[in-house]
């Protein structure tokens, strides 16, 4: 395994993303600014200066995706839901900076939630903007990834069917997440509800996939099936390889 991942592009790569936001905005911060392998997403989406999660443009066109992702989906998808979560994170943060010069943590549920659910969006959200591509741009699984996803899960198909599966399968509004697992240093696919429940820790989502209505509704209807088969023509397999580490010559 060793041979494909090393330890420390583990813990430079998958593991600054994952503990990014336990860490606060200093270590997000980091993650983004340092050697941050196949996590450059992420460097967008913190402004250390100013000191506040921000929202990253998108790395293409509206409707650079389509017809697998409709413009108009994209951009509503973008531009308000996930500025929203970028918005109310920010100010869950500031809420709890006053908290702690008050002393006064009355609302400390409230604003814990807060910052899980608003900032596991803005982490998902940007990932999934980036580990998508136009039809034909994001390449195939290959070399170490390959051989990666063929130990793990058999083959490339197998790995889509779970994946797949998971997905469409996620009760309510969540996510499919396929992720590199710290201790076994091995690809696994969870499902992510809302945008923080049903979290394995320390495993650093690779491939991410938004199931919720608001990601395909208004292209597929209640056809949840049909937007996950789609979706498979858009995925940026190269992004992907970056953030388990391919990059680092594995
Ligand atoms: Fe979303």
């Amino acid at each position: 395994m060793d041979s494909i991942l090393n330890r420390r592009e583990m813990i430079g790569a998958a593991g600054a993303a994952a503990v990014g936001l336990a860490l606060g905005p200093t270590g997000l911060a980091q993650a983004a600014e340092g050697a941050s392998g196949g996590y450059d997403a992420l460097a967008g989406a913190y402004d250390a200066k100013a000191g506040e999660y921000v929202l990253p443009p998108l790395p293409y066109a509206y409707d650079a995706l389509e017809p697998s992702i409709d413009a108009q989906t994209m951009q509503i998808h973008h531009d308000k839901h996930h500025a929203g979560y970028v918005k109310k994170l920010n100010a869950a943060l500031a809420k709890l900076a006053e908290a702690r010069k008050s002393g006064d943590f009355a609302a400390i549920q409230a604003l814990s939630r807060a910052v899980s659910f608003n900032g596991g969006g803005h982490t998902l959200h940007t990932l999934f903007w980036t580990n998508m591509a136009p039809k034909g741009k994001g390449g195939e699984p290959e070399g170490a990834l390959l051989e990666m996803i063929n130990r793990d899960f058999g083959s490339v198909d197998a790995m889509k069917a779970q994946f797949s599966a998971a997905a469409g399968a996620v009760e309510g509004s969540g996510w499919g997440i396929c992720g590199l697992e710290m201790a076994a240093k091995k690809l696994i696919i969870i499902q992510g509800e809302n945008q923080q429940k049903l979290t394995t820790w320390g495993v650093a989502p690779v491939l991410v996939l938004d199931v919720w209505e608001h990601a395909y509704y208004l292209k597929y209807q209640n056809r949840r099936a049909d937007y996950v088969k789609a979706w498979w023509d858009v995925v940026n397999w190269k992004e992907v390889a970056k953030r388990v580490g391919a990059h680092a010559g594995m």
